[in-house]
């Protein structure tokens, strides 16, 4: 099967595309037919109506993409369809649980509230099959099994011991399925005024606290909070004099005091691969870079936990997927357990996390499930999560958002930056992708082959280096980033990379590095039922309010850039300052 996806990506016939696609499905269908539905769907006449560009659009990344052929356009792709579990839960259940697969729910590690949870019966399976070759079925999200298998991952010259176990982080998006049902549109939809609200809320409801600060730690904590508070206004000439930040002099203040007092006790703790390994390229590859720059760190970390403001607790949240999540299972409770049990065991073996309840411990994890690892005890450390839903039980104020980055080459993960002037942009808006989750078929329907300067497709055909994508990436004024299974997106960082201005369409996901970053300044927040409006939003802002946008996402590139050795502002500092930041404000309870 490997080989039949490779040379299916590479083909240039539409004929041998079309019977090998055709063998790919059997050859699929006959490996699910343990799934109830398999056996049903190899029996459906019109199957081979399944085209080459729904099998490739499942494997949903630019990357591999080898033909964007239109022509038996369906929202909906055989692999997603075979692969989804044809019993949703209801879209009654309660944020915090939405997530989880029946098999989580009913698992007693979870710290579920049980009540809030219903569990429909499985609907039926004609039904299901008749979705499935409609056009316009919305509901699967469900990850493509295994695309692992046709992603060349000899592209990496900096490979950790984890890759060289054989682990790959390559593709776009390549997390094996859980079978998990639909996700829906949220039921809330939070605007990004009220996140500013929730943010001010969060740091002000300190203050109605009181502190008990004793240890000497705490007293720097107390000190450098209010230093910050009364932190000086920045001098006009500063470099960072501009609306990107939601406070330069604050941000400037907290960050200068970070450099100067902060310290870091990294648990030693925890077996190899999950805890001490990291992936370095991929699209979770930020968790990986900023576990590698911290464990190599000599300035914040110390070996003495009585001088530590922050307690990090190493784990890759990719690394434990890989590890631990058992293929087809369709459950991930054994990789909540195994988090649980290593704060038991933290807690249990030094007295650090009993004393704040976690909350001066901190995660940095990047996977879609890792809000789900880190539930229970460990939502009350910090967690710099890429997955930052609000939804899905991420607090603003407390929890970070961390970039998503898509590392192409480890090696040389700054390769590419920069585009073109904004007079050689010709393009008004920019998206392609894979039709993950229940919003990119509607961007899609609405927007695809519409307008001349809507460039809205699915995964274009692949290049070497992705070389296409970010063509039109530097050609573009406005770049979509539109949510996926989950909330974030490659896309903003790499929008933000190639200097185009980025349109943020995903309710309820906040922005990286919240804290600091005003994203009005530099990005377009449109909300998802604004999808029919799109063209006209884009439209409606002037040249010149275009034009400042374009400048500020210049400037604000450089906190979104890896070096091979950190350098000042940029992500590794950005990731801790704001972990350090949301620590000084935190509330005590
Ligand atoms: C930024 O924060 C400082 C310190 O708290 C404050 O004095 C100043 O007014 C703030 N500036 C803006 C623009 O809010
Ligand atoms: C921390 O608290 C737990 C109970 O929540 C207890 O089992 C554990 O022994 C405590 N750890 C230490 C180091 O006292």
């Amino acid at each position: 099967m490997d080989r039949a996806f490779r040379i299916l990506c590479q083909s240039e016939t539409r004929r041998l595309l079309t019977l090998l696609g055709l063998t790919a499905v059997l050859v699929l269908v006959v490996q699910y037919a343990e799934l109830p539905y398999g056996k049903m769907l190899f029996l459906i006449p019109s199957i081979h109506k399944i085209s080459n560009s729904q099998i490739e659009t499942s494997l949903g990344y630019s990357e591999i993409e080898g033909n964007n052929n239109r022509s038996n356009a369906s929202s909906l792709n055989a692999f997603e369809a075979m692969a989804s579990s044809p019993a949703p839960l209801s879209s009654a259940l309660a944020p915090e649980t939405k997530n989880f697969t029946a098999n989580d729910v009913i698992s007693p590690v979870n710290n579920i509230d049980f009540t809030s949870l219903k569990i429909e019966p499985p609907s039926f399976a004609p039904q299901f099959v008749i979705s499935m070759t409609s056009t316009t079925a919305l509901g699967s999200e469900t990850e493509p099994r295994n695309p692992v298998i046709s992603v060349p991952s000899n592209a990496t010259s900096v490979k950790s011991d984890a890759t060289k176990r054989g682990y790959s982080s390559k593709s776009r998006k390549d997390n094996p399925t859980t079978g998990k049902t639909s996700k829906k549109r949220p039921s809330k939809v939070v605007s990004i005024s009220e996140m500013n609200l929730m943010l001010e809320q969060s740091h002000a409801s300190f203050r109605t606290v009181n502190p008990r600060e004793t240890s000497g730690v705490d007293q720097q904590i107390e000190q450098a909070r209010l230093e910050i508070e009364n932190a000086p206004i920045i001098e006009k000439d500063s470099r960072f004099n501009s609306p990107i930040y939601r406070n330069a002099s604050i941000f400037k203040r907290s960050y200068e005091l970070m450099e100067k007092m902060l310290k870091v006790y990294i648990y030693q703790d925890g077996d190899k691969p999950i805890f001490h390994e990291y992936l370095l390229d991929g699209i979770y590859a930020s968790e990986g870079w900023f576990m590698k720059q911290m464990e190599a760190n000599k300035q914040f970390v110390t070996q003495d936990p009585g001088k530590a403001h922050l307690f990090y607790i190493p784990f890759s949240s990719r690394l434990l997927q890989l590890t631990l999540y058992v293929k087809n299972s369709h459950r991930r409770s054994n990789l909540i357990e195994y988090m649980r049990n290593y704060v038991d065991k933290i807690a249990a073996k030094h007295p650090f996390w009993n004393r704040t309840n976690g909350a001066d411990h901190f995660v940095v994890a990047c996977h879609d499930w890792a809000p789900a690892e880190t539930r229970g005890r460990m939502l009350n450390c910090i967690r710099a999560l890429c997955n930052a839903d609000i939804e899905v039980g991420f607090k603003i104020g407390k929890d970070v958002s961390l970039p998503e980055t898509y590392v192409i080459s480890a090696q040389n993960p700054v390769k590419n930056i920069g585009g073109n002037p904004p007079s050689q942009r010709p393009i008004l808006a920019f998206f392609a992708g894979g039709l993950h989750g229940y919003l990119r078929p509607i961007l899609l329907n609405y927007w695809e082959n519409k307008e001349a300067d809507m460039q809205i497709s699915r995964p274009l055909p692949h290049v070497r280096g992705n070389v296409n994508y970010l063509q039109l990436m530097k050609s573009s004024k406005y770049c979509i980033c539109a949510r996926g299974h989950e909330v974030n997106s490659p896309r903003v960082v790499e929008a933000i990379l190639n200097e185009c201005v980025p349109v943020i369409l995903s309710d309820n996901f906040v922005p990286p590095f919240f804290e600091v970053l005003n994203w009005e300044a530099f990005a377009v927040i449109v909300t998802e039922k604004d999808i029919p409006n799109l063209r006209n939003i884009l439209l409606s802002i002037s040249e010149e309010s275009y034009l400042e946008m374009y400048k500020r996402v210049k400037q604000v590139q450089e906190h979104f850039l890896w070096h091979g050795e950190p350098v000042k502002y940029d992500l590794f500092h950005m990731i801790l300052h704001s972990i350090w930041y949301n620590r000084l404000f935190q509330t005590r309870h």
